[in-house]
């Protein structure tokens, strides 16, 4: 198999690295990728929404799979203008990418599925919205009905804070067009996981779940950020509630998408809040999570290209996966600066150091060559992992590795999988 994955992040690093390991891959490339991921592909240097020069590519080089990591070109139609072309790509369309391109588009899906998510209501003018936030009262959440790059939501603990962001989004325009409706929600309370699925169309299975750290500093606070460390297995997420989860939410949600003629094939990243009353829907992503990706790969034990292959050829009923019985923990590794305004060009070292520890991986996210020298070029730069039989080995040896890591201007969360260590049953 020729395979070309498509982004240039920790999530596509991992991506490449499981599918380097496959026996049924002859050749990757990856565009446009980053220096990491160029020790395991060609990395060729087109950007992720320059969807003809991909396609071009794609056909001129006779690839057989293409992967899109992230959302953006997903929801911009790579899978079907790669089809239009007759290359296969392992993606949703982007009828199917509304899960994560429009709120209200979720929100229809999930009640019309019957899915347990938090009652809502779309506004289309910031008057009715406000008169709405004022009837219900805070706590309540904001947001921007369209892709906002994690920007487009308020969990607002006060009636002014709400206002506020409706102001923000829809008066001001703060957001472009994503902020012109918003979709207002009951705000959830409880633990978040973030759960995954392979789906082929009709039929899907798991892939497990993760837990995310969002905001930027110890002890969850600071702003949101795309995630700033992770770690799987979820102590809070046991077998039984994946099943659960499996039936209530995955299949239903399969089911509603094949019946509406946009069926979905590609990773389903379902964000859950487990609640007093159950799991309940949060919100959809239509590819995997970053950092979660990273976790997930580093667990699997099954060849990923032969289940995307499997997926592709609509064949998952029939399909197993199996796991590494181990836990995975990663640490984000960001600029100063980051998520405002991440500081660029600064020198990077030790990672052979960091990579060499017992269990680490190191994978990039937003990193470059300059002048020979690796340098940060993003706001998440690194993502540093390590396996170990226990969630508080892997926390252990990830946090040695990144200890190795010579970059002042440099930082990361030291409280990664706080949750499940706070539990006495880790
Ligand atoms: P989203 O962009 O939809 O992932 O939302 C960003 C974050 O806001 C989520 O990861 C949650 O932590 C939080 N959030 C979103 N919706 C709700 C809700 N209805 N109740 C509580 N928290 C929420
Ligand atoms: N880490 C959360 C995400 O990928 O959206």
């Amino acid at each position: 198999m020729r395979v070309l994955v498509v982004g240039s992040g920790g999530r596509e690093h991992a991506l490449c690295w499981a599918l380097k390991t496959s026996p049924l891959l002859s050749r990757l490339w990856c565009a446009p990728g980053n220096p990491g991921i160029a020790e395991l592909a060609e990395c060729v240097g087109i950007g992720v929404l320059d969807i003809p020069a991909l396609v071009a590519f794609a056909q001129e080089h006779q690839v057989d799979l293409v992967i899109p990591g992230p959302e953006a070109p997903l929801v911009a139609g790579i899978t079907d203008a790669m089809e239009r072309a007759g290359i296969a790509c392992f993606g949703p369309s982007a009828a199917a990418a509304e899960l994560e391109g429009s709120k209200t588009f979720t929100k229809q899906v999930a009640d019309a599925a019957g899915l347990p998510t938090a009652l809502w209501e779309r506004f289309d003018d910031a008057l009715s919205a406000a008169e709405f936030v004022r009837r219900r009262g805070a706590p309540i959440v904001i947001k921007a009905d369209g892709l906002a790059a994690g920007k487009g939501v308020v969990v607002a603990q006060t009636e002014a804070e709400a206002l506020a962001a409706i102001q923000d989004f829809m008066t001001d325009g703060t957001l472009g067009v994503a902020g012109a409706s918003v979709v207002i929600e009951e705000c959830l309370v409880g633990e978040e996981v973030s759960f995954f699925a392979l789906c082929d169309g009709t039929n899907a299975i798991a892939l497990g779940a993760a837990q995310d750290h969002k905001r930027v500093g110890d002890g969850d606070v600071g702003p949101n950020t795309g995630g700033m460390g992770a770690y799987s297995p979820t102590p809070a997420f046991g077998p039984e509630l994946e099943q659960e989860v499996m039936a209530r939410f995955i299949r239903p949600t399969l089911a509603e998408m094949a019946r509406r003629g946009t069926p979905f094939r590609g990773f389903l990243f379902a964000g859950l809040m487990l609640t007093q009353s159950g799991p309940k829907l949060i919100e959809y992503n239509v590819r995997f999570g970053d950092p979660e990706c990273q976790c997930l790969m580093l667990r699997m034990k099954s060849d990923l290209l032969a289940a995307l292959i499997a997926a592709m050829d609509g064949e998952l009923a029939a399909f197993d996966l199996r796991w590494h019985d181990r836990a995975v923990v990663a640490v984000t590794m960001a600029a100063q600066g980051y998520p405002a305004k991440p500081r660029k060009h600064t020198v990077i070292r030790g990672l052979e150091a960091a990579a060499a520890e017992p269990g680490a991986h190191v994978f990039h996210a937003g990193t470059e060559m300059l002048d020979g020298q690796l340098v940060a070029n993003g706001g998440r730069v690194l993502t540093i992992c390590a396996a170990a039989p226990t969630i508080a080995a892997a926390r252990d040896a990830a946090y040695r590795a990144v200890d190795k890591v010579i970059w002042p201007e440099g930082f990361c969360r030291r409280d990664i999988a706080w949750r499940a260590l706070a539990r006495a049953d880790v």
